[in-house]
């Protein structure tokens, strides 16, 4: 016989896997009653967890790629003129600041003659005058560098449309570095440029840029080619050789005018400028 003592001792040994059981047991009924209360799929199961550790993972991916790091701004080129290279031209009319007729105000229309938008140092275009680039110059230079390709040049215009706020900030640049009586013989001040009209094409030959915007285009073969075909396209030579007092401009070879076919093949044969021909 065990003593009630005994009895007593045994009975508070057994009693903490009686309250672990009990819980266990309540835990598992509990569970049982869950599951058949909601159901359970253990794809779908599966598949959450799937999902969750894709999610994980792909933002793990994100932590590691490269910042959006935003494009800088390129700024249109500025085509340099060195000084060096202007000839020295001793009979200019230097009268009237080197050929501007001294109006302070830009008009509100642009000049229009024979059907042309002149711009010139007598003829101004107004400061919101925006057309863009023109297509049809666009369309003769291609038909022109697609012509010139046959003869092995490769043409580009790389200058054409120039908004009336570029060419402050060109012009500008030109007077900062060279003074404005230099910079008025080979810059039209903002208003006076012909490449706001968009129909001036700045022509180069590719890959060939140390002749870009100098007067050694002229005495390339590309720029004889183009010298002697552009009015075929519709463009004129603009600022000949020694013309500078009736053009008001020191020699351009590589700056072309789109006046159309009809108009380019008449100064061309006339050998003149757009103004003697215009009488401008
Ligand atoms: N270089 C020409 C004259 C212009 O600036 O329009
Ligand atoms: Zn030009």
């Amino acid at each position: 016989m065990q003593s009630r003592y005994k009895l007593l001792q045994e009975k508070k040994k057994k009693w903490p896997y009686i309250v672990s059981g009990t819980i266990a047991g309540l835990l598992i009924g509990a569970m049982v009653v869950w599951v058949g209360m909601n159901g359970w799929n253990i794809d779908k199961s599966i598949e959450k967890l799937r999902n969750l550790t894709e999610v994980e993972q792909s933002a793990e991916v994100d932590q590691t790629e490269e910042p959006i790091i935003e494009e800088p701004i390129v700024e249109e080129p500025i085509q340099e003129i060195p000084v060096e290279e202007e000839p020295v031209v001793e009979d200019v009319d230097m009268s009237g600041a080197n050929g501007y007729i001294g109006n302070e105000l830009l008009p509100q229309e642009p000049t229009v003659v024979e059907g042309q938008v002149i711009a010139s140092k007598k003829y101004p275009l107004p400061a919101d005058y925006a057309p863009g680039e023109s297509k049809e110059a666009r369309a003769a230079f291609q038909e022109m560098a697609a012509e010139a390709t046959l003869s092995g040049y490769e043409l580009i215009a790389f200058s054409t449309y120039r908004s009336f706020d570029y060419q402050t900030k060109l012009y500008d640049r030109y007077v900062s570095n060279d003074g404005q009586a230099a910079a008025d013989r080979y810059s039209a001040r903002p208003g006076y440029s012909e490449h706001q009209t968009g129909l001036a094409f700045d022509i180069g030959e590719q890959h060939f840029e140390q002749h870009f915007a100098r007067e050694s285009f002229g005495e390339t073969e590309a720029g004889k080619w183009v010298a002697a075909n552009a009015h075929k396209y519709g463009f004129i030579m603009r600022y000949p050789k020694g013309s500078e007092k009736i053009t008001g401009y020191m020699y351009e070879p590589w700056h072309f005018r789109y006046v159309g076919k009809e108009l380019s093949g008449q100064v061309y044969e006339a050998n003149e400028t757009l103004e003697e021909f215009l009488d401008l």
